[in-house]
């Protein structure tokens, strides 16, 4: 059995279709098992971190997504591996590197994963962590503006990314689960090839048949309103993380190509995959 936490976000709710289409048993934990949509026969189950041990029943790998433990990590891996988990695979951020700065290693995201990495690493199971840099999926945050008009305000028209399509995120999620091999490794994770914020928006664009326009905010004039789902207080920190890429050459790997045997998607083709979510 492989529980999966965060199970109807982004990567967690393509992990579980993996699963289910490979015929692994899967418990698929979601704060209301009702509204969570998850494929039979994954077991949907509410999280309740308040009665760990039934979670974790008869399982033996864990696939994590921190913000769903709600800062109770330690004793919820203390609860897994009494229940017999071997091996947890975290989604962690590209943020950590080894040798970080001051500045990058106090930035709020940097935190929470490195605690997470930390806490894996004295609990006694094996682990892998997963450390991909920026989501293709973020660019959902233009879909309000794409969904009203043509004109798309953003910051930093020529930030480079390599942005990443969550299924290959989950596909080397569940290469990891089941294949032997990647205990104790870190697999960096990033999209094919780089592309700036100008370029997505023309790519969204293309997948919908229609000319978008980028329109450039400077920096200080760039609100919540931007970002419709991000917290408010990490907008500063993602602003300043979006500045550092212009100009910069992105990291690019191919460790999805290496471990699940298909390049990694281009965001061309996350674009195509998600124009729905861009359409009225
Ligand atoms: N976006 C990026 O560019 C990026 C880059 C590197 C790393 N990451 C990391 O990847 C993770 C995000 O993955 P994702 O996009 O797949 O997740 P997601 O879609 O944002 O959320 C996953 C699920 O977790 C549950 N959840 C969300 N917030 C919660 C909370 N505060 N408490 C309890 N449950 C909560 C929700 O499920 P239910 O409502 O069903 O419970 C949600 O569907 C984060 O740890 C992030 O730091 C992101």
């Amino acid at each position: 059995m492989i529980v999966v936490t965060g199970a109807t976000g982004n990567v967690g709710r393509a992990l579980v279709e993996r699963l289910v289409d490979a015929n692994r048993p899967v418990r698929a934990l979601t704060r209301d098992p009702r509204r969570a949509g998850l494929p039979a026969p994954a077991e949907a189950v509410r999280f309740d971190p308040d009665r760990p041990a039934a979670l974790f029943e008869g399982a033996t790998r864990l696939f994590l997504y921190v913000q769903a433990l709600g800062g109770r990590t330690g004793a919820l891996l203390e609860a897994a591996r009494a229940a017999g988990v071997q091996h947890v695979v975290l989604l962690s951020s590209g943020i950590i590197e080894e040798g970080a700065d001051d500045a990058r290693a106090s930035h709020p995201i940097h935190v929470m994963h490195a605690t997470a990495e930390r806490q894996i690493r004295d609990s006694g199971l094996a682990w892998t962590f997963l450390r991909p840099n920026a989501f293709a999926v973020n660019a959902l945050h233009w879909a309000p503006q794409i969904r009203a008009g043509h004109r798309v305000r953003g910051v930093f028209p020529d930030g480079l990314g390599a942005p990443i399509h969550e299924d290959d995120i989950a596909a080397v999620a569940e290469r990891t689960l089941v294949e032997d091999g990647h205990e104790g490794a870190v697999h960096r994770l990033t999209g094919p090839e780089a592309i700036s914020n100008a370029g997505q928006v023309e790519e969204i664009g293309r997948a919908l048949g229609r000319a978008l326009e980028f329109v450039e905010t400077p920096p200080d004039q760039a609100g919540p309103e931007l970002f419709p789902s991000l917290p408010p207080h990490m907008l500063q920190p993602l602003l300043k993380a979006f500045a550092a890429t212009v100009g910069v050459t992105p990291e690019i790997t191919d460790t999805v190509q290496k471990i699940t045997g298909d390049p990694a998607r281009t965001f061309a083709r996350w674009a195509e995959d998600h124009a729905d979510d861009f359409r009225n």
